[in-house]
């Protein structure tokens, strides 16, 4: 997709930012992303007593993204408490990488990253056929 609203998808990111549940880091997150069907979808983390147990906010996002009816992603804006671009933690680049692959870009402070370059030589599904 070439035209990618990134105002918009960062705006989007930065509203669901304000529901997080982060009162242990106080570091809430939010994220928004483009499905190839043109819907967006959007995740905030969600933090636990236990605080292994946290959720980043990209898990809100791809549980979303199956919610409203699957897809692939295709554009990600992420944010932190200043509604600057956040780029994910490994564990969630390899969540991504899963429903959006290697041409799905992301919003960085100084441009647009895609997963090729933020995962390099990433391990998914054809690594399990071989
Ligand atoms: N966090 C995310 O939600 N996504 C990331 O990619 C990085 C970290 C959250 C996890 C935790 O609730 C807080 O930020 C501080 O690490």
């Amino acid at each position: 997709m070439s035209t990618v609203d990134w105002a918009a998808l960062r705006a989007a990111a930065i509203e669901v930012r304000d529901r997080a549940y982060a009162p242990y880091s106080r570091f809430p997150v939010g994220v928004a992303g483009l499905v190839d069907d043109g819907r967006v979808v959007v995740g905030c983390n969600v933090e636990n007593a236990s605080y292994g147990l946290g959720l980043c906010a990209e898990c809100g996002l791809v549980s979303a993204l199956h919610a409203s009816g699957g897809g692939r992603l295709v554009a990600v804006s992420c944010v932190d408490r200043t509604g600057a671009p956040l780029l994910p933690c490994g564990r969630c680049r390899q969540l991504l990488w899963e429903h959006g692959g290697p041409e799905l870009v992301l919003e960085a402070s100084d441009g647009v990253l895609s997963m090729a370059e933020l995962l390099p030589a990433a391990f998914d599904a054809r690594d399990l056929d071989r």
